[in-house]
């Protein structure tokens, strides 16, 4: 693990490549990893196994100020535990995606996150950190803050790569998504005016760590 401190904030819509493409620059520096999305997926599994319905706000909270929730930090290894439940996989599943994004709408749970992704950020030393809110809300002083996009059509073709599911049916969830989490009150999905724009539909996985990396020498030495 490096010494000293450096934050990477790495914002961007569903499919842009924000994951891969955050855990291979984590990799390559010797940098932990924070999955926001993750968290906010493990929030909602939890609504979910409660039975409380994802609209219900204050039953929401609830449940998110209620849970013990774990989330890991090596770019290696994805651990994610919710009272000592592995839910790594049930996170990904088609009941969390399509509840998550009124999940994570929620001010008290956004609240919630963000206070414990900025304890994580702190001990942390050198971390890369994915989501859609880092650069303007969680980590506002972070060494480098990069916008990741892609067309919808690439962002379609890639989720549908990865999911094996239809790539119509994956291009108007993703749209659904986009708008739902841009559009909300709390925290909205946008790019920070000092953010570095990268559009990934023309490149491929190597060539955008490849780049992040000599951006992160411009910034600190390595
Ligand atoms: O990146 P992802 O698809 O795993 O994120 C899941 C959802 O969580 C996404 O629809 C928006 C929300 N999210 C958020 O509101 N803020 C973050 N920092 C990360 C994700």
């Amino acid at each position: 693990v490096r010494a000293g401190r450096c934050v990477i904030a790495l914002d961007g819509p569903s499919g842009s490549g924000k994951s891969t493409v955050s855990r291979r620059l984590a990799d390559a520096l010797g940098a932990r990893y924070l999955d926001t999305g993750a968290m906010y997926r493990a929030v909602t599994w939890a609504v979910l196994r409660s039975d409380v319905d994802p609209q219900d706000a204050d039953s929401v909270a609830k449940v998110a100020a209620e849970l013990d929730l774990e989330i890991g930090t090596d770019p290696h290894v994805a651990r994610v535990r919710v009272d000592d439940t592995p839910v790594e996989t049930d996170i990904r599943g088609p009941e969390v995606t399509a509840a998550v994004s009124a999940v994570s709408a929620v001010p008290a749970v956004r609240k919630l996150m963000v206070a414990r992704q900025r304890e994580i950020i702190a001990a942390a030393g050198w971390i890369v950190v994915e989501g859609r809110d880092i650069a303007a809300v969680v980590a506002p002083d972070a060494e480098l803050k990069v916008y990741l996009t892609a067309s919808a059509d690439a962002r379609a073709r890639r989720r549908s790569a990865e999911y094996a599911t239809d790539v119509d049916a994956t291009a108007a969830d993703l749209a659904r998504r986009d708008r739902l989490d841009s559009t909300r009150a709390a925290d909205p999905l946008r790019q920070s005016v000092d953010a570095v724009e990268l559009d990934t539909t023309e490149m491929g996985i190597d060539e955008v760590v490849a780049y992040l990396r000599q951006l992160v020498a411009t910034k600190v030495s390595l």
